[in-house]
């Protein structure tokens, strides 16, 4: 399968190498930024931008959208692992950034990545149009309409008994979000029609709720040194999730029919002229990954 580590983390190590030598939160930042992590966003924008090759988008166009897209997942992983949001200590086979540093340099870090994220995009979109509304595609899914409007669902409900439509409020904003910016983002470039559109953030949508059940399932039963995170949290901080909702069974009914919904949606795209393989591939990864 494509390698969207070697892909992306070059541009993101290029990027750091124009920051500061000396500076505790840039190494903070770096810290978690290059341990690794499964890069999936990366790897989603490029099968997007691939399925979209015939179109008149380019790999090479996307690859800072892409790192932006990075960046800010990995302060997003930063600041919900701090002890006020999810308290946890492991995070891709390390101690978190702020077990390492401390939590006012995580903090920090965590800014940081988000405004290097913001000034990248914001480069990008003085060269063009095309270039301004796809970073503004990823700003506005980061802020409160999509992640941080999830993650502030997922913590005002910690606790509490939530309904079936809340939680996938929850979902599609806090981890959907994101994962409709990598799909979509590459269409902004494309000589394609809204139809287009509407069916990769269909994929989007479904494939961002079966990586969150997904999430949520690989919490009760996951290898935690395979996963690279601790195990068992949601349940030990009464999270809403689909396994604490549903039940793991209908939590595993729900994953399959997610991954109908994106096939479904591939298919679509296919017969309107797309190279959908890889993004078929991801799909399939999503569903079977045990990390
Ligand atoms: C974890 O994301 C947080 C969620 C949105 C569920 P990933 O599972 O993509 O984490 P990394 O990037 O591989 O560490
Ligand atoms: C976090 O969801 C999603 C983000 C926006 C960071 P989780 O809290 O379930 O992610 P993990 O399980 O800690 O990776
Ligand atoms: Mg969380
Ligand atoms: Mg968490
Ligand atoms: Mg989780």
């Amino acid at each position: 399968m494509f390698d969207a580590n070697s892909w992306i983390t070059p541009y993101l190590e290029s990027i750091f190498s124009d920051l500061p030598a000396n500076d505790t939160v840039k190494d903070a930042a770096a810290y978690s930024l290059f341990a690794g992590g499964k890069r999936i966003r990366p790897a989603l924008m490029y099968a997007s931008a691939l399925a979209l090759k015939d179109f008149g988008v380019e790999d090479t166009l996307i690859a800072p959208f892409a790192a932006s897209l990075e960046m800010i997942h990995t302060y997003s992983l930063i600041h919900d692992d701090l002890p006020a949001m999810d308290d946890d200590d492991l995070r891709r086979g390390r101690p978190t950034c702020h077990v390492q540093y401390g939590e006012a340099i995580a903090i920090l870090a965590g800014d940081m990545l988000l405004n290097s994220a913001h000034e990248e995009l914001l480069k990008q979109s003085i060269k063009g149009t095309e270039y301004a509304t796809a970073a503004h595609n990823i700003s506005r899914l980061a802020g409160i309409h999509g992640m941080i409007g999830g993650q502030s669902i997922d913590i005002i409900n910690e606790g509490k008994k939530i309904d079936i439509d809340t939680l996938y409020e929850l979902q599609e904003k806090k981890t959907g979000a994101l994962i409709e910016a990598a799909v979509t983002t590459p269409f902004f470039f494309s000589n394609c029609q809204a139809d287009v559109y509407s069916l990769l953030k269909e994929y989007a949508a479904h494939l961002g709720l079966a990586f969150q059940i997904k999430d949520d399932i690989l919490d009760v039963e996951a290898d935690e040194s395979l996963l690279g995170k601790s195990t068992g949290k949601d349940e030990r901080d009464n999270k809403p999730t689909f396994v604490t909702l549903l039940g793991i069974d209908n939590a595993r009914i729900k994953l399959s029919e997610e991954e109908q919904g994106c096939y479904k949606a591939l298919e679509l795209l296919s017969e309107m002229g797309l190279n959908v393989t890889m993004l078929h591939e991801l799909a399939e990864f999503t569903i079977k990954r045990n990390y």
